[in-house]
């Protein structure tokens, strides 16, 4: 892999600020530099506030620094999301009320008349294989409106990687779902990155979940939002519920909560 392609995500000296109100603003990042691995699964962290979904949106090209630049696989934002190459799971999923949850999950393809061009030609699970998947075979032919909310937000997952993005950013999509549905829902996206070598930007509330599913941690904390900490998250993979369970996880756990007690107290 050339040195061109093996960064996913270069995010150097970010700011993004918003007003907030009586002529004040509001830094919702400050000096933001963050560098992803092509193919490599990073969790964002923080505080309500802290910037975590700024930061996905700007990676996501919905919004540009006022400061810094933004590359995702070497291009633009806007260029990448052009391409094809990248794919977005908000923090909150809209599925079309008037299409079946198979035809909101085929919507993109259809759209965009493919995938990536990238990965046009790389084999990959049909919808109906990632629905199976995703325990939403009931739900097929099923509209939004009938489903759970944890349903919706499962079905809104799935159609992210309906077009194979290199690059797929996911907003807290497990935030609705019981511990259960959420673990299992881990071990699925673990099976999909590792289908589709996709690069993962993930934000989550969640320590446990950050180190299950993270090759590297990133943890933020608020006014400015900004880094704070990365930690390096070295556990082997495949990571199978047993690993929940073993010293060297909690130690991450314990390494992650430090971190963020500390953005938590503003250090
Ligand atoms: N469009 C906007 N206009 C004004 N302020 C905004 C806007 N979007 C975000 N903010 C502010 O920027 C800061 C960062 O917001 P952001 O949504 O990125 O936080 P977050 O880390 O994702 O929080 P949460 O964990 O609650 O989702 C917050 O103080 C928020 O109020
Ligand atoms: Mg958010």
């Amino acid at each position: 892999m050339s040195v061109a392609t093996a960064t996913s995500i270069q995010v150097t000296g970010a700011r993004r600020v918003y007003p907030s109100g009586a002529g004040g603003e509001l830094v919702a990042l400050n000096d933001v530099d963050l560098s992803v691995r092509a193919g490599s699964f990073v969790s964002v962290i923080g505080p309500s506030g802290c910037g975590k979904s700024t930061l996905l949106r700007l990676v996501a090209g919905l919004e540009d620094p006022e400061r810094g630049e933004v590359r995702v696989c070497g291009v633009s934002p806007h260029e990448a999301a052009a391409a094809k190459m990248l794919g977005l799971v908000p923090q909150t999923p809209a599925l079309l009320p008037w299409l079946s949850v198979l035809g909101n999950v085929k919507l993109p393809a259809k759209v965009n008349r493919g995938a990536s061009r990238k990965r046009a030609g790389v084999p990959g699970p049909s919808m109906e294989e990632l629905l199976r998947k995703a325990g939403l075979q009931d739900a097929m032919h099923k509209l939004p409106s009938q489903l759970s909310g944890g349903m919706q937000q499962r079905a809104a997952i799935v159609r992210a990687f309906a077009l194979r993005p290199d690059v797929l950013l996911m907003d807290e999509p497990f935030s609705a779902l019981d511990e259960f549905t959420r673990e299992s829902l881990q071990e699925q996206l673990l099976d999909l990155w590792d289908e589709l070598q996709a690069t993962v930007l993930f934000v989550t509330h969640s320590v446990t979940e950050a180190v299950r599913l993270s090759d590297r941690i990133v943890v933020m904390a608020p006014r400015p939002g900004r880094i704070t900490e990365v930690i390096d998250v070295d556990l082997p993979r495949p990571r199978g519920s047993a690993l929940l369970k073993t010293p060297e996880f909690h130690h991450y756990e314990d390494l992650v909560r430090d971190a963020l007690r500390g953005a938590f107290h503003g250090s």
